[in-house]
């Protein structure tokens, strides 16, 4: 084991502790950035102009009526930037623009006593627009060739020769909606210039270094000027990684060019018509199978709908690719991509980054064509699973891939399968218009940053003279339990009990240079640094401690604040340590820094390993759907998932049912809709309040819901044996998708492949259930044996796009086998 991994005796990572801000999030105390407003004097407040437009340019802006609005103090405009005109890295996202680029697009901001004021001050900016043309939809960009930013490709092997030697080839169109984060806090910056001149901006950012260096760009001061602090987000899921720099940029400006606090937060409307979402898909695929339904080859080309500039769509595009094979061996392969733009906001990173969205496409893939293999879906995701020895496609071996077995095993057993796969046959067979179905899926995700430069962090931690401790890391706190895990590692490195570590806000002038809180490395990486800070400390006590009990500094053990040591009966209180040491001149604080080791990644070849180890995990899901309405419940589901050697059980539990249940809602309830008319309102999210947006509540939770940790998982390569869990449990819940699917199925004759509209929503189930029937009626109803499958590219049968049909028709022979 390696001295990373290793847990002392009485450690206290392992405990089951709950959230460290549990109480004050249900009593309402914990504070939020927006709630530092009522704390300054004098604070101004903003609120954007935004364009009516999808696509237009500006071509003329009379802010002088706004000034008229009793208590608007400013108008912030392009002409009022000092330093750089762009809220992005990739220098693509004008702050102030001159071309819309999607409609509510923000062209200025209005400053004002009241938040009332700017509203009223926006209302009277004049802004005159040459409307151009505008790109949409998916389809649209396609064919306009509208596309932004590289086009990667990860292959291994000859795909061709791979879907030569398949006996069963099928090929397919899949496009499926994106996501709105719906975190309960929009985004809010407060930004108010110091006594030395230097900007302080509160920001509800997961990327505090980076806020911090777009302020400093756009005002044209030096990183060293700025400081960003982050007190904690209520939830971010990706949706603060990037976005939170330009909004953070205006306030700062704000402040500076009126010496007054500056407050901007969005409200909600404003926070889903001018944020980026999760990037919706569109996949092309063909894919090859042998007899015994092992995947011989695999061609795919994913189109990611990155809006209208490319902000995180590159690396969530490079996920995807390096996801698209999930949990199973592809020998051939190759999978293009590419982002369009179109006028829409600018998707972003959200949880599983592109991973989800790679990893969908070949389990919808399997769970379309299995009918027409003849195999059992679960039986043919068993089948594939990776095995040890085998590498992923860009070349990373599956370390562990046993484990994939392992839980599939346990989960089945533990979930029951054999038992309730014969309950659902006969309650099927009883009913004519409800079906039940059930479904298994697995989730390999790779953790760490793709960028092999952001797998480091630092730390600073201080043991006051009275044996207190008090930590920073660069990490921040979204909800996801990352300042609880890294209590419990600085508890643990240091041996003192849990409530003697208090933990700071994030700030960029404690720790400097942080990566963002995501790619769910935050434990991994900030523990590690924490940990580092911890045992430097640590080592220099336990040198004071030797000389006082007489012993080597290598025998003494530090354990629940009590120092004492092999051979000896004595003890010596923590604080009575730490005292000593500071009238020994011993230095009591520490910066921790940590870099993941073993890391590398060719970006053009996309080949390397990327991540140091992969999270496992593997759900079964049960439902029941109506088939009068496509409506249906959420009966049952079973989890068992890999954390490693859990740093807070706790913790891990709640992301597992939280990220599962976000990815619930991904697939079947939340559908994003824009206007594609050709009306002047065309571009519009008509979907802007969650009246229209439907997000998952407790009515569609899973009636019951298991959470199992797999257990004896320590993992070598992170700190104390853990793995990250914030993201990989999400894609749990394609286990979802697929049990509708095999309900849907059980409405149509056997071998009949379903084709599922994505999100799953009631509609869509509807029509899948439509068309099963109608399948069945055309075979004659009933007739089929279980092994035949239905003539397919009957044409106007199906109520779905009918491609796949269409494809078979073109592709295969009947019963789905080629040649
Ligand atoms: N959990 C809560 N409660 N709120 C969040 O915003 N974000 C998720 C996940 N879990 C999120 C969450 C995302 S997108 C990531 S990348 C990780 O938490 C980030 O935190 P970690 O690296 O500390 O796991
Ligand atoms: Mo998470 S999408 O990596 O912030």
């Amino acid at each position: 084991m390696t001295a990373l991994s290793r847990r002392p005796a009485n450690p206290v990572v392992g405990l089951t502790v709950s959230h460290e801000s549990a109480e004050l999030h249900v009593t309402g105390a914990a504070l939020y950035t927006d709630d530092l407003v009522s704390r300054m004097a004098g604070t101004l407040h903003a609120w954007p102009v935004q364009a009516p437009h999808a696509h237009a340019l500006v071509t003329g802006l009379r802010t002088t009526p706004a000034l008229g609005v009793p208590g608007v103090v400013r108008v912030l405009t392009a002409a009022d930037v000092p330093g750089v005109n762009d809220a992005g890295v990739k220098h693509d996202e004008p702050l102030f623009p001159d071309e819309v680029r999607y409609y509510g697009h923000a062209v200025c901001w209005v400053l004002g006593e009241s938040l009332e004021a700017a509203r009223l001050g926006a209302e009277a900016v004049e802004v005159d627009y040459e409307p151009l043309p505008s790109v949409l939809t998916l389809t649209e960009a396609i064919e306009a060739e509208s596309f932004q930013g590289a086009q990667p490709t990860v292959s291994r092997g000859d795909a061709g020769a791979g879907l030569a030697r398949a006996t069963h080839r099928f090929s397919g169109e899949f496009e499926f909606g994106g996501q709105e984060h719906f975190y309960l806090e929009t985004h809010a910056a407060l930004a108010h210039v110091d006594e030395g001149g230097q900007v302080f901006a509160q920001s509800s950012t997961q990327h505090p270094s980076e806020t911090q260096e777009i302020i400093a760009h756009v005002l044209g001061l030096h990183n060293h000027e700025v400081t960003v602090q982050c007190l904690r987000m209520g939830g971010g899921f990706g949706g603060k990684e990037m976005q939170p720099h330009g909004l953070a940029a205006i306030a700062s400006l704000g402040a500076v060019l009126t010496g007054r606090p500056v407050r901007l937060r969005l409200n909600r409307t404003q926070d889903l018509t001018m944020t980026g979402k999760r990037h919706p898909f569109h996949a092309v695929w063909e894919v090859g199978f042998d007899d015994d339904g092992m995947i011989q080859g695999l061609r795919a080309t994913l189109t990611a709908d990155g809006g209208w500039s490319l902000d995180l769509s590159e690396p969530v595009l490079a996920r995807a690719l390096c996801h698209i094979d999930n949990a199973y061996y592809v020998p051939d392969i190759e999978a293009h991509g590419r982002i369009a733009k179109t006028n829409k906001t600018s998707q972003t990173a959200f949880r599983g980054f592109g991973g989800p969205q790679g990893m969908l496409v070949l389990e919808d893939i399997l769970g379309r064509v299995a009918p027409a293999l003849g195999i059992d879906p679960t039986e043919l995701r068993r089948r594939n699973l990776y095995q040890p020895g085998q590498a992923t496609p860009y070349g990373m071996p599956v370390r562990h891939a046993e484990r994939l077995t392992q839980i599939t095993d346990e989960l089945s057993e533990r979930g029951e399968l054999q038992r309730r796969r014969r309950a659902i046959e006969a309650f099927n067979a009883e009913h004519e218009h409800v079906k039940r179905g059930l479904a298994m899926t697995p989730v390999k995700f790779g953790i760490s940053f793709n960028l092999t430069a952001f797998n480091q962090a630092g730390a600073l931690v201080h043991v006051y003279k009275d044996g207190s401790v008090l930590i920073n890391h660069g990490g921040t706190e979204m909800g996801q339990g990352l300042h609880t895990k890294m209590r419990q590692v600085a508890a643990t490195a240091l041996g003192v009990p849990l409530s003697h570590v208090r933990l700071a806000p994030t700030r960029t002038d404690k720790v400097p240079n942080t990566s963002a809180t995501a790619a769910s490395s935050g434990a991994d990486l900030n523990g590690g640094a924490v940990k580092n800070a911890c045992e430097q400390i640590r080592e220099r006590l336990e040198q004071v401690a030797a000389r006082t009990l007489n012993l080597h500094p290598s025998d003494v053990r530090i354990s629940g604040g009590v120092v004492t040591g092999l051979g000896t009966q004595d003890t010596i209180a923590w604080a009575d340590l730490v005292r000593a040491a500071y009238f020994q001149r011993i230095q009591l604080f520490a910066a921790g820094y940590y870099r993941t080791e073993g890391l590398h990644w060719d970006a053009s070849r996309m080949q390397g390993e990327p991540f140091k180890y992969f999270a496992y995990g593997a759900a079964i899901s049960e439902v029941e759907v109506d088939g009068f309405t496509g409506a249906y419940r959420f009966l049952r589901t079973d989890i068992v998932h890999d954390v490693g050697d859990s740093l807070s059980p706790l913790v891990d539990i709640g992301q597992i049912e939280g990220g599962f249940v976000q990815g619930a809602g991904w697939l079947t309830l939340e559908e994003l809709r824009w206007d594609t008319s050709d009306k002047p309102s065309r571009g519009r999210l008509a979907t802007q309040a969650a009246s229209t947006y439907k997000l998952p509540s407790f009515s569609e939770m899973p009636e019951v819901l298991n959470v199992h940790l797999f257990e004896r998982a320590t993992e070598d390569g992170a700190v104390y044996g853990s793995k990250a869990v914030g993201e990989p449990p999400l894609m749990l819940a394609f286990s979802v998708r697929e049990a509708l699917r095999a309900a849907v199925g059980a409405f149509g004759p056997a071998g009949h492949m379903v084709e599922l509209g994505c999100p799953s929503t009631p509609e869509a189930v509807y029509w899948a259930v439509d068309a099963a029937r109608r399948a069945g009626q055309e075979a004659g109803d009933g007739g089929a044996s279980a092994r035949s499958v239905a003539p397919v590219g009957s044409g106007n049968g199906t109520a779905g796009n009918g491609t796949l049909e269409r494809e078979l028709a073109e592709h295969s022979a009947p019963r789905g086998v080629a040649e």
